[in-house]
């Protein structure tokens, strides 16, 4: 069975005094964790180190980057290369959440280049998707994310696509408190499997993780990760509050 993931975005939060009480908290709570089931922390770069030591021995929990640049290495300021990740033991990464694609215009071939550059230093990309509001209004959500899978993922060996893990975040429901319907989730995670299926057959297509992403909370967790489709969430806002994801990670199946 494909792994159940409650993944945690901290996004552009916390101080680093904010981020260790929080994470003491979730690992208070001392959750045993299945063998298919993961919690990962995306947290800022100057926290990746803090969050590594603090799980260090916790089965099956894990620290993730919230993105990296599209270059190996050089003069690039600033940036973060995944070589440089890897170098600290990172083995997660988020790319192309919809706030970096807006903000950083970030486009489907630079999250294909990263993409590459995870799978070649052996960091799991976590890739996300999703449309806005206006394309679900008009009912074009499926081939909106079909082309976000087919410009970034489908250039992939059947051997490198099951590496990632896809999350699914229509753009409407982040951060605003609207969060898709069991219903919607499950059908745009189906299809999204159903056209990985078709590029590389059933068996690839069942074992990728789809976690779903937009106003997760604890009381809807249970509900969202109870569809088949759905293999946990990628959560943001509720996953400042310890007790909001120590519920969610206990939702997952
Ligand atoms: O990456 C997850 C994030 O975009 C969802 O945010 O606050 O709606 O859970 P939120």
């Amino acid at each position: 069975m494909r792994k159940q993931i409650a993944a945690a975005n901290w996004k552009m939060n916390l101080t680093i005094q904010q981020g260790e009480t929080l994470l003491n908290d979730v690992l208070g709570a001392s959750i045993e964790l299945t063998s298919n089931q993961q919690a990962i922390f995306a947290v800022p770069f100057p926290y990746l180190l803090m969050v590594k030591e603090k799980i260090a021995g916790k089965n099956n929990y894990f620290v993730a980057a919230q993105n990296c640049y599209d270059k190996k290495s050089g003069a690039y300021t600033g940036e973060v290369s995944v070589e440089m990740l890897q170098s600290i033991g990172i083995q997660y990464c988020v790319l192309g959440h919809s706030e970096r694609r807006e903000y950083f215009n970030e486009s489907n071939k630079m999250l294909a280049d990263k993409l590459n550059l995870c799978l070649q230093y052996g960091i799991t990309p976590i890739f996300c998707c999703g449309e806005p509001l206006p394309v679900r209004e008009q009912n074009g959500q499926n081939e909106f994310v079909k082309l976000q899978l087919e410009e970034s993922l489908f250039h992939l060996s059947s051997e490198e696509i099951t590496k990632i893990v896809i999350a699914y975040e229509p753009i409407w429901a982040i951060g605003t408190g609207k969060t898709a319907t069991t219903e919607q989730a499950q059908e745009m995670h189906q299809y999204l499997r159903s056209a990985i299926a078709d590029k590389y057959g059933k068996e690839v297509a069942d074992s990728i993780s789809i976690l779903y992403g937009g106003s997760v909370k604890a009381n809807n967790a249970v509900e969202l990760f109870a569809s088949p489709d759905v293999d946990g969430g990628l959560v943001g806002g509720a996953s400042l509050n310890a007790n909001e994801f120590i519920q969610i990670i206990k939702a997952l199946k």
